[in-house]
């Protein structure tokens, strides 16, 4: 019943392949892999590290950047599959379009919609952080707390402007094309890990081994390398998965792609290959540096080499994270505006959303309307809900993901494409979509609960879920091109593909 509504792949093709009408394709395997890295490294390693170390790991986070990192990798070698095969904007929300139908295609967009928007007002936060910081330090120019913090931050305030000018400041330049802000993307993405990899060369001698094996206390838990248990390891696999997030970005730029079947598979792994062993020593030198309870602040990295007496590095290092927390926000606000392309191409949100700028040809309407949400959702909440909520709606998404990767080839075993995963159709893939259940459920570890038991990040995710099926099912299940397709006997033989 829920899986009737297949989109024939002859279709998705065809919307992709007809490049006048659509996207320009400009974007080759370094473009696509240095997106892939401009989406990743940002506020998870340069800001959640510091609460995720403080409150639920400890030196342990070590071991959950490794977590986190495996279960980003089995996504990531189901994402390379599939959109070999599927090389079309929508990213995971094609995918199950083509293999699952239409239902839970709207389910997974509207996840993505959480994963990209949100996202992004979680980055805005920490970019507000690092940029309020640098202000003060160097400036001695202080944004009064009131304008800096929302009303649920531990500082309570009224709203972080900070967070919502910046994402205006980022609408502006994705309103205005994809080759621009890709060619300023590639230069800040070097900056990043130029930034990452300056931590790491002078990091590395201030490691104080005493620091991995604390005695107990008031705030070091129960003291030597896991000062929270297991529990808090795999608590803080949870929170900081946050990190990995952006390699999928990558697959939703498949239509601006110049040879998609090749180098979206390049661009998905080889971006998170690149980020995971950045990650782990950066993780393990900030640990060995700085006890890791004092590095409950809003910029550990900077935090600690001031802490070794090396402040001028801090201020370098702040302007390194802003700069790739920027990146990180066109990523994400560009994925998310294309996920929405893609649905509303399909009739399953108003036409309006398709409508590309005549000069500039950018869905430049999605993208101002979206601007506004999220830079209100920055402004308003904490970085914990926010971060939180984006994990749960990004592993939701490659739950399904996971799936689609049996589903494709059984649904069309003759598509080859450029990638598939190793050991067959079903132990990579359900091996994904059960480590990605996992993390959600250790999402509960340091978020607050309702009823006793029942994380807020849960609840707050089944809430977006109703309200995207009263949309659906007041909206789009009418309007579906699709469903209109499919009842008018049109959709075409499927042709023979990769
Ligand atoms: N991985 C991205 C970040 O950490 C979302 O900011």
């Amino acid at each position: 019943m829920i899986m009737q509504r297949i989109k024939p792949l002859s279709r998705i093709l065809a919307e992709g392949s007809n490049e006048e009408q659509g996207l320009r394709r400009s974007l080759g395997p370094w473009a696509l892999t240095a997106m892939g890295i401009g989406a990743i490294i940002g506020t998870g390693i340069f800001v959640l590290t510091g609460v995720a170390s403080a409150t639920r790991a400890g030196p342990s986070l070590t071991i959950s950047f490794v977590v986190a990192g495996i279960v980003s990798a089995l996504a990531a070698l189901c994402y390379a599959e599939v959109s070999s095969k599927i090389p079309i904007s929508g990213s995971a929300y094609t995918y199950t379009y083509a293999t699952m139908g239409e239902f839970l295609a709207w389910i997974v967009g509207w996840g993505l919609v959480l994963e990209y928007a949100l996202g992004a007002s979680t980055v805005s936060v920490g970019w507000s952080g690092y940029f309020t910081f640098i202000l003060h330090t160097l400036f001695n120019l202080n944004i009064p707390q009131a304008w800096q913090h929302s009303h649920w931050d531990a500082t309570p305030g009224i709203a972080n402007l900070p967070a919502a000018g910046i994402i205006f400041l980022i609408t502006a330049l994705l309103v205005r094309g994809t080759k621009e802000s890709g060619t300023v993307n590639a230069v800040i993405v070097t900056i990043k890990v130029a930034v990452v990899l300056f931590f790491i060369a002078i990091g590395i001698g201030h490691v104080n081994q005493a620091n991995y094996q604390l005695p107990p206390g008031p705030n070091a838990g129960a003291g030597g390398f896991f000062p929270f248990g297991l529990a808090g390891m795999f608590g803080g696999a949870a929170f900081i998965f946050f990190a990995y997030i952006g390699f999928d970005a990558v697959s939703t730029t498949a239509e601006e792609a110049k040879n998609p079947a090749r180098d979206l598979p390049i661009g998905i792994i080889g971006s998170l290959v690149i980020c995971t062993v950045l990650y782990i020593v950066v993780v393990a030198i900030l640990n060995g540096m700085v006890p890791f309870y004092t590095l409950n602040v809003n910029f550990p990295v900077a935090y600690a080499v001031d802490s070794v007496g090396l402040a001028w590095a801090g201020v370098i290092i702040s302007f390194g994270a802003i700069a790739g927390l920027t990146t990180v926000l066109l990523v994400m606000m560009y994925g998310q505006t294309r996920v929405f392309y893609a649905m509303s191409r399909d009739g399953l949100i108003p036409a309006v959303f398709v409508r590309l700028h005549p000069a500039w040809r950018t869905p430049w309407i999605s993208q101002i309307l979206f601007g506004l949400l999220i830079a209100a959702a920055g402004a308003f909440f904490p970085i914990s809900i926010l971060g939180s909520l984006t994990n749960m709606g990004t592993l939701a998404a490659f739950v399904l993901v996971s799936i689609a990767v049996p589903a494709l080839r059984k649904r069309h075993p003759e598509m080859q494409g450029a990638f598939r995963v190793p050991f067959g159709p079903y132990i990579i893939p359900g091996l994904s979509a059960i480590a990605a259940l996992f993390l959600i459920y250790f999402l509960k570890v340091g978020n607050p609960l309702v009823w006793g038991f029942f994380p807020l990040v849960w609840l707050g995710f089944l809430i977006w879920l109703v309200v995207g099926l009263i949309f659906y099912f007041s909206y789009g299940r009418m309007k579906s091109t699709v469903a209109l397709e499919l009842a008018e006997g049109l959709a075409i033989k499927q042709p023979k593909v990769n």
